[in-house]
Order: C-alpha cells, then sequence, then structure tokens
C-alpha cells in the first residue's frame, strides 16, 4: 500500500475580499459585475499522510495540541449524517460525501501530522482540510482531477456541513502562489499570477472578536438589486472599484513593486470603509483594525495595509518595505501590541511558463543513425500504440504541465528542417489521416505556436547550448529538458509536473530532479548529496554536486543515509527548472573557455555548482523512470520497454 504526503497551505485574501458571492449575484442582476480576487496560499499549512482503506478515518491534532481521530464506514448516508454534525471532522466528512457520490472510489485514511495554521483565524483552516481531502482521494485513486476539481470538490463538500465557505477560500489548492479568481454567476475561472520580486508580507491576528455571519448578512441586503444610494455604493465598491484594483495589483505584483501594492492596500481599505462598512457599522467600523492601520511605528516598516477576508476586527495584513523591515514589524506587532504575528514572503515568479530543449547535439554516440535522423526524431511507440518522435513526448508533457513558451536550441544548419517539420499539414495529406490522427493534428499545432529557436552557432556542449537560451529567458526561471530523454511517471502526475511543483514548494530555488542511482554508476552522472525534508521526504536540500565522480570519492563523501544506516547516492534524472543567475555562471564559463582558448566542451554542471554554492538548490526525487535514446543500448530497451 502507498502513502501519499499532502501538504495544503492557508489562504490569505491580498485583494477583492466579499467579491466571491457578490459575483455570483451576475446571475439574478446582469448589471452586478464579476467578483474578482487575488489569494495566494501561505507557508503555513497542513501536513498530512494519507493511504487507501476500507473505511473514512483521520486522525489529526486540535486546537489544543490533542491527538483526535475519528472513523466512519464510506457509505454516503453515514458521511452526509457525520457533515451535518458539528464535530471536528464534518468538513472532511463533507468532501468524502461528495467524493463517494461523484466517484468510483473505496476510503481513505488520511493522518494529520502537523499543523502550522493558526484554525480560525481568516486563513481558511476549514478549506485547507476540505482541500486536503479532495487531493487524498483524487491522489490515492487516480482520479486525474485539476486543481480547479479539487477546489471545486472542496467546496461542494463544505456545502453538505452546516458551515457556509466563501468561494475563495479553497484557492489554498493553487499552493504557494497568487491567484486571480474571478467569479460570475456559478463561474470561477482562475489565472496564476507572476510575482516580479520577493514580496514581504506581515499579517496578524488582531485577538478581537468579529461577526463574519452578520458582515455578510448586511452585505447581502444590498444585492442583487440596489434600492439606496448606500446600496448603489456598495455595488460600486465590489464591482467597478474592485476591477480596477485587481487590475492595478497585478501589474505591481508582475513587476514586483511592493510600494505600489503598499498604495493600493491602502486604497483598497479606504474605499471599503467608505463605500462598505456603513453597511455594518458594528463589525465593520473594526476600531482595532483602525487603530493598527494608523500606527506610525507600522508605517516605518510598511508601504501599506488592510483588513483581510470578511474584514472586521479579525486579522489584518501589510506589506513591509524589505525583509528586514518584515522582521521588525513582527516584532512590534507581537511584542509592543501584542498581536500574533505571521512572517509571509510571496516568491518571485514561482509560475514557470518557459522551458528550454536543447537539441542541438551531433548525437555522436548514435553514429550512423544520427548521419541521417536526428535522436530526438526517432520513434518510440506509446502505450495506445501511436508511433511518436521522441520530441513529441518532451514537447506533450511541458505543454500539459501550463508552459507558455518552448525554446528549442538548434544547430545553425538545422533551423529550417525543424520549421518545415512543425508547420501544419496539407489539405490533401490530412484528409488521408484517420480522426485520431487528426485531433493529434491539433496538439501539434497548439504546440509549434509556441516554439521558438534559437541557434548555436558552434557545437559546444550541453551547458553553451542552454546558454543560447538566455535572451529568451531574461530574469525569469525556466524548466530544462534534455532532448535525448522521455519519462514515465508512476504517480497521477507527470515527471515534468513534479519538478515544476518542486521548485513552487522550494519558494524559487534552483530545482534539479534526481533519481536513485546503483552505487557502480555514479561515474556516468552527476551526483548530488544532500539532506532529505523531514515532511516532504522527496526533496532534497542539496549541499554538494560532482560530475562523474569516482566510486571511491562517491563512497567517501556522496552517500546520503537511510534508514538501517544503508547508503544510498542520487544522480541527475534530466529536468531542472533553472534560476537566472545559472545563465550568469554560463556565460562566466564561456568567457573563461575563450580566454584560456579551451575547446573542451561546456558543461551545464559547473554553473549549476557555483549556483548551489551561492543560493542553494533543491533536488526532487522524482517518482517516475527516465528512458535514454541517446544511447543504442539504452534507445534498444527504451523502445522494448516504454510502451508496456
Ligand atoms: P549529449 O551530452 O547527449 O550530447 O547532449 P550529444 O551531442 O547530443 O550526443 P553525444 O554525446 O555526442 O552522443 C545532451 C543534450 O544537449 C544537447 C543535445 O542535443 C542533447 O539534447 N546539446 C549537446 C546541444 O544542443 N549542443 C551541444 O553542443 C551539445
Amino acid at each position: 500500500m502507498k502513502d501519499v504526503e499532502i501538504f495544503v497551505p492557508g489562504r490569505l485574501c491580498l485583494f477583492g475580499e466579499h467579491s466571491d458571492w457578490a459575483g455570483r449575484y451576475t446571475l439574478n442582476n446582469p448589471d452586478v459585475l464579476a467578483g474578482k480576487a487575488i489569494v495566494t496560499g501561505i507557508n503555513l499549512g497542513i501536513y498530512a499522510n494519507a493511504r487507501t482503506h476500507d473505511k473514512f478515518s483521520i486522525i489529526s491534532i486540535d486546537e489544543s495540541g490533542n491527538t483526535v481521530s475519528f472513523s466512519c464506514e464510506m457509505k454516503l448516508d453515514v458521511l452526509k449524517m457525520h457533515a451535518k454534525q458539528s464535530h471536528f471532522f464534518c468538513y472532511a466528512c463533507g468532501v468524502a460525501a461528495y467524493m463517494l457520490e461523484h466517484y468510483k472510489i473505496g476510503g481513505v485514511s488520511i493522518k494529520i501530522d502537523k499543523v502550522t495554521l493558526p484554525i480560525k483565524k481568516g486563513l481558511s483552516s476549514s478549506a485547507a482540510i476540505c482541500v486536503l481531502t479532495a487531493r487524498a482521494f483524487n491522489e490515492l485513486y487516480h482520479l486525474h482531477m485539476s486543481v480547479n476539481g479539487e477546489m471545486n470538490a472542496a467546496y461542494r463538500g463544505e456545502l453538505l456541513t452546516n458551515s457556509r465557505c466563501g468561494r475563495l477560500d479553497q484557492a489554498c489548492a493553487y499552493g504557494i502562489q497568487p491567484v486571480c479568481l474571478e467569479f460570475s454567476g456559478d463561474e470561477i475561472s482562475t489565472e496564476i499570477l507572476k510575482v516580479g520580486k520577493d514580496l514581504f508580507w506581515v499579517f496578524a491576528d488582531l485577538k478581537s472578536k468579529k461577526n463574519t455571519k452578520k458582515i455578510l448578512s448586511d452585505l447581502n441586503r444590498s444585492y442583487p438589486f440596489p434600492q439606496t444610494e448606500q446600496d448603489i455604493k456598495v455595488h460600486e465598491a465590489l464591482g467597478k472599484d474592485n476591477h480596477e484594483i485587481i487590475s492595478k495589483v497585478i501589474k505591481a505584483l508582475e513587476i514586483g513593486d511592493a510600494q505600489e501594492i503598499g498604495l493600493l492596500m491602502t486604497e483598497s481599505q479606504r474605499i471599503f470603509d467608505e463605500k462598505i462598512a456603513p453597511n455594518c457599522s458594528s463589525e465593520l467600523t473594526a476600531p482595532k483594525l483602525h487603530f493598527v492601520l494608523n500606527d506610525d511605528t507600522i508605517k516605518k516598516y510598511s508601504y501599506g495595509g488592510k483588513g483581510v477576508g470578511s474584514q472586521g476586527d479579525g486579522t489584518i495584513q501589510f506589506i513591509a518595505k524589505d525583509l528586514e523591515s518584515q522582521h521588525k514589524l513582527i516584532d512590534y506587532l507581537n511584542d509592543k501590541l501584542g498581536l500574533n504575528a505571521y512572517a509571509f514572503t510571496l516568491p518571485s515568479s514561482s509560475k514557470v511558463s518557459k522551458a528550454i530543449i536543447p537539441v542541438a547535439g551531433f548525437g555522436t554516440r548514435m553514429y550512423p543513425e544520427t548521419r541521417f535522423v536526428k535522436k530526438e526524431f526517432l520513434p518510440v511507440v506509446d502505450s495506445n500504440g501511436f508511433a511518436k518522435p521522441v520530441i513529441m513526448y518532451l514537447l506533450e508533457e511541458i505543454e500539459a504541465s501550463g508552459i507558455e513558451e518552448i525554446i528549442l536550441i538548434v544547430g545553425k544548419d538545422e533551423i529550417e528542417q525543424f520549421q518545415e517539420i512543425f508547420k501544419p499539414l496539407s489539405e490533401e495529406h490530412l484528409s488521408k489521416l484517420p480522426q485520431r490522427v487528426q485531433d493529434y493534428e491539433k496538439l501539434i499545432a497548439r504546440i509549434s505556436s509556441k516554439i521558438k529557436y534559437a541557434v548555436q552557432e558552434e557545437r559546444r556542449g550541453f551547458g553553451h547550448a542552454v546558454y543560447q537560451a538566455k535572451k529568451f529567458i531574461g530574469n525569469e526561471p525556466a524548466l530544462l529538458m534534455l532532448g535525448d530523454f522521455i519519462y514515465k511517471s508512476n504517480l497521477n502526475i507527470s515527471c515534468t509536473k513534479q519538478t515544476l511543483n518542486a521548485y513552487r514548494k522550494s519558494g524559487g530555488k534552483l530545482i534539479v530532479s534526481i533519481r536513485e542511482t546503483p552505487i557502480d554508476d555514479v561515474v556516468h552522472y552527476g551526483v548530488l548529496f544532500g539532506k532529505f525534508d523531514t515532511y516532504r521526504k522527496y526533496l532534497m536540500n542539496v549541499t554538494e554536486m560532482v560530475e562523474k565522480p569516482s566510486v571511491e570519492y562517491a563512497v567517501d563523501n556522496l552517500g546520503v543515509k537511510t534508514v538501517g544506516n544503508n547508503a544510498k547516492y542520487y544522480s541527475t534524472f534530466g529536468q531542472y527548472v533553472l534560476t537566472p543567475d545559472v545563465f550568469d555562471y554560463l556565460e562566466e564559463d564561456i568567457k573563461e573557455h575563450d580566454n584560456k582558448k579551451d575547446d573542451s566542451e561546456i558543461q551545464l554542471t559547473s554553473a549549476l555548482v557555483k549556483a548551489l554554492n551561492n543560493k542553494g538548490m533543491v533536488g526532487v526525487l522524482v517518482d517516475g523512470t527516465s528512458y535514454d535514446v541517446g544511447i543504442p543500448k539504452a534507445y534498444k530497451k527504451t523502445i522494448s520497454e516504454y510502451g508496456k
């Protein structure tokens, strides 16, 4: 039986609170504008282990740190009955009931072993439990639900309880990255937002009281049709004003302009106080919130602040001027104002939108085959009996993981060949193909619209090839895949997605995918050494990387101790998320080779090692297999095993 590890963060609504339910009224009144909110998962959350089970059972820790457990039959009426009772696990039961009603599943056993999220503090701990439950079923029963699907199951599940959650709470399913959610009637669309620079948030529990039910019922009175001047103001604030603020925030996030975001926080609070708060003055006058917002010391450390969630005297948030101000602000809020404050750094662009595949190599180890056809075009038959070239396996996996731009590094004599290959087929050619292949043509067209070419003028090695993508990548992270490996995942997410997820979870660190390697094979690969994370046991905090070490060196220095004190060795798996500094180190290496008139190949590893020493590196132990097509013996194995 296989365990899955799940981390679901709490969520912080940065902007656009209340517009989720307001946007639903477009169903009744077409003049109501869609709701828009920017929400991010935070670094506090719920860590759990889950496995399949014949019952629905869950163990956790309550607010006082005591172990609490629950177990019931995996039956719809039983789960629904428990969902309606107000006990600690009613939310999880609601989601389990929803899942059972919609999917062919058995039970699960969930063990929550760490909760770093404050409960009932406007950070949606209940939504996190709901998403966690939906994700446990999704991963254990290979349901192939998207993140939106998990969000929806979490929402629908919570509706089966007596509690009422908002529709933006489940955005914690997206992890630590900001998303813009748009609510129109029953529809929700999501856009993952880019963050240009690390942004230093602080949020704090005001340790006061608020009545969210009253706030919601008082504000809902202005809908669907405004009756009074005051109602019109509420519609403006949650409609037009909110749209303006959100679009400015998206731009400011993209360039990482903390000052502008601070101004927009202050402006959005001003609009809230002027146009919305009068609807529910008993709750929304919020004296403590305003007292803290107006504190002069806080203004020294922050660019602006505002309330959180339903607003009122619940939780407050600020954007600090920098890392140091973030620490000072936390100390001030805790020590001088007696609040419970937390730091949250929104990492710069956790979204990877570009990928690089170098395909310019001569492929000498596959000669004479490569004299006629590039190894990237070699056929491999998949499990559906489709004969596809290696490059399509890579491109499909990259495109399915949400990458928007793919940079192929080609030789200067090859660019036309590639352009020709990715041109649409002629009508005559297309008409001769069966329907399922015609559908595949649409996929090829979609992928080719994302391809750009960078030329490697001279074949000076893998690292030199990667460097050619620099002008396309700019200051962003980029996924890098070798052109002569294809992958098969053991999970319901691809190997590429596992690598990209690791980037998000690491908070924007350089990522190298790794696999366990027998000691006798270390001499062929880049070998990584470090310590695995206690909770995310597949993430290694790398401290050393050595290209093709000797067996003796590896035994003495690179063995990672495991249970029973056996050493294991980990080598590169062929997928990376490069941070922009890697390109600077590649440039240094190229210059050094030029100066020394050194014509040996420029490899990637030395730049990776420099980046590791400077800012650190995370290894991700990918649950899957890589298949090599760059060596005859390996290619033979690939074609016989891949499609099985
Ligand atoms: P390899 O190390 O497999 O080199 O490249 P190669 O030239 O393709 O093959 P051999 O070693 O001669 O048999 C790893 C990846 O980097 C690309 C290759 O196309 C492959 O995807 N590469 C390598 C370049 O784009 N340019 C180069 O100068 C070298």
